[in-house]
């Protein structure tokens, strides 16, 4: 597939993608998320199992939606450009395989949001999270609101959507939005490294434990736990956890299928 905004690289077992106006700080306008939404739909039938998402240059991993797109929007036309982008980063989230974020340098509105729909998070020493959006007068409308306080509680999302204020990579490490703080050239390879960890696990039961995380976040608890139950049992009829139990008592490295 050929993209004009978007640099994809395959390597063995995972991609990276590099999200790519440097000239825009990364923003996201609508042909970079519509390129993003044909890249999702391709990768979830790819025999990839992990995907590394980072900003092109050293500034940014993305500066936001694109504001120069939205000077003239009517209400309903800001309607749509919500629902579009959060169904797809919603896709992304959906996605069967992992997905890494890299964030490189700033992940401010729709960037911010955008790596909330990553799986998980390092970050450079560099990077910085934002929701400026009040100060343009506008809320998040990529999930920001909503996914945010699930992460890291109500009172630092208040914080952070209310003041519109920016926080540099130590504290987001704090806050337990990122898993790990890297200098900045040490970043891509590390995401790397997480990348082939998880290439190297039982991908059925990698998307499964994906699966049973996200959905039963939003249940109350003991359905939570029925549905654990019910994905528990369906692991138990791949071929991968019958090689996943014979090698550890062969004392093997495991040969995962992804059946
Ligand atoms: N949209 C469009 N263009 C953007 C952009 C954005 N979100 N962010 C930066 N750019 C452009 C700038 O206009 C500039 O282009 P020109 O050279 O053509 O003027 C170029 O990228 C470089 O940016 P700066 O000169 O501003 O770089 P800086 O280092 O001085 O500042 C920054 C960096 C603090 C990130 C600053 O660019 C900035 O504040 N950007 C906007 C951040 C923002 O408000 N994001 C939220 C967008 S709204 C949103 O995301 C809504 C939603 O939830 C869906």
């Amino acid at each position: 597939m050929n993209f004009s905004t978007l640099l994809v690289e395959e390597f063995d077992g995972y991609s990276v993608l590099t999200l790519n106006r440097p000239n825009a700080l990364n923003a996201l306008n609508q042909k970079l998320l519509s390129e993003l939404k044909d890249f999702i739909l391709s990768f979830k039938d790819s025999k990839q199992r992990a995907l590394i998402i980072t900003g092109s240059g050293e500034k940014a991993f993305v500066a936001g939606a694109d504001i120069k797109e939205m000077q003239e929007l009517t209400p309903d036309q800001a309607h749509e450009m919500s629902l579009n982008g959060q169904e797809t980063f919603q896709m992304l989230q959906d996605l069967p395989q992992v997905v890494i974020g890299a964030v490189n340098g700033v992940a401010l509105g729709g960037g911010f949001e955008l790596a909330l729909a990553c799986d998980f998070l390092i970050a450079s020493e560099k990077a910085k999270f934002g929701l400026p959006e009040v100060s343009l007068g506008l809320i998040p409308g990529y999930g920001g609101t909503q996914r945010l306080s699930r992460v890291i509680g109500l009172k630092n999302a208040t914080y952070l959507a209310l003041t519109g204020d920016m926080i540099k990579a130590d504290k987001a490490y704090n806050l337990g939005l990122v898993t790990e703080v890297c200098e900045p050239s040490g970043l891509n390879d590390r995401a790397v490294e997480l990348a082939k960890l998880v290439c190297s696990r039982g991908p059925v039961a990698v998307g499964l434990a994906k699966q049973a995380i996200y959905e039963g976040y939003s249940k109350a608890l003991p359905e939570a736990l029925a549905l654990e139950a019910d994905i528990f049992r369906r692991t138990f009829a791949t071929k991968d956890h019958q090689e996943g139990i014979t090698a550890f008592i062969e004392k093997r490295a495991p040969n995962f299928k992804g059946e």
